[in-house]
């Protein structure tokens, strides 16, 4: 497939997906489209801000327990690839790179994402950082970079599937997921996980409204890009962003809500919005570690062992085939 042929496709289904959302009742928009150019910026901001720990948490898991990491999916040395769906800036990941390396174990480094500027951005940074690693970036959705992924070699393989992203789904669809990502796996695979884990509710809601209102011009910017990239006239003024957090289902939810009674123009076609109206734009889903175990192991994986951060607000939890 030519890459003029991919564009047009990727940038049809993005425009049937937004109509299909802003149609439906209740309104909603698919968190895929936040990260465009402008999206991954502000994602990086997102992770700088004082509220968001996540990332701080899970930095620390790979900073300071590397050499455990990487002796516990050393396998005896067995030659592997690691492949990373949803790399993003692998600025957690390197250090596991890195004591891999220097463990002299013989590895590839897949990194997956959705985003072609992070893909084309990693290919370039990675080598300059560490010239002994073999990398190759794939650009696309998990499952279909997955499949590629795996006819590469047939090398045993180490999925890390890093910043919570699965809590981006929720529980029933992350369960889905892992049972497919068990499938396209062979006995003794492994997969690293990381769970964002439940904890004072207000800590949670703060990292998804934070003071400075870089969450909400995530979502907003999503707005804009259905502007630039659809052809729709959404004034970003008239919504704002509202995050929510069930302490007992473990959801924590964001939406955009319509300051007021109005029509978009989306590739033609006026959508409605009324007062008050709530687009649902994401899930972060929070889980607990008995939670995590009956999820996996429903999936068809065995416990291999738990990385927690000091404070306990995370886990990268690493999972067997077999
Ligand atoms: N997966 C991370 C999380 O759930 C990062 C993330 C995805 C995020 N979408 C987001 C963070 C929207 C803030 C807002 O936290």
């Amino acid at each position: 497939m030519s890459t003029k042929t991919k564009k047009i496709d990727q940038s049809e289904q993005f425009c049937i997906d937004t109509i299909n959302g802003l149609n439906a009742n209740p309104k909603y928009l698919s968190s895929k489209y936040f990260y465009d150019q402008t999206g991954d910026q502000i994602f990086q901001q997102i992770m700088d801000a004082d509220e968001y720990y996540l990332t701080n948490s899970e930095m620390e898991i790979f900073a300071t327990q590397t050499e455990e990491l990487a002796k516990t999916i050393a396998l005896n040395g067995y030659p592997f690839d690691l492949i990373e769906l949803g790399a993003g800036d692998a600025t957690k990941s390197i250090h596991l790179l890195k004591q891999l390396i220097s463990d002299e174990m013989d590895f590839h480094y897949l990194p997956i994402d959705i985003s072609e500027n992070v893909i084309n951005l990693l290919s370039e940074t990675l080598p300059a950082q560490l010239p002994e690693l073999k990398m190759k970036g794939l650009n696309g959705e998990y499952f279909e970079m997955l499949k590629e992924a795996a006819s590469f070699s047939n090398r045993r393989k180490v999925v890390l599937f890093m910043g919570a992203n699965i809590g981006n789904m929720t529980p029933e669809e992350a369960a889905h997921f892992c049972e497919d990502l068990r499938n396209q796996l062979m006995d003794g695979d492994m997969l690293i996980i990381g769970f964002d884990l439940k904890k004072n509710p207000l800590q949670i809601l703060s990292a998804y409204s934070d003071s400075k209102g870089v969450t909400k011009s995530f979502n907003l910017n999503l707005l804009r890009r259905i502007n630039r990239e659809i052809g729709a006239d959404f004034n970003t003024d008239k919504f704002d962003h509202y995050a929510s957090y069930d302490p007992i289902s473990g959801a924590c939810k964001s939406f955009l809500i319509s300051l007021q009674d109005q029509q978009v123009m989306i590739n033609g076609e006026s959508i409605s919005f009324n007062k008050n109206e709530p687009i649902y734009m994401e899930i972060s889903q929070k889980y607990n570690l008995d939670e995590i175990d009956a999820m996996m192991t429903g999936c068809g994986f065995k416990p291999v062992k738990n990385f927690l951060d000091a404070k306990e607000y995370f886990v990268d939890s690493i999972w067997q085939v077999g």
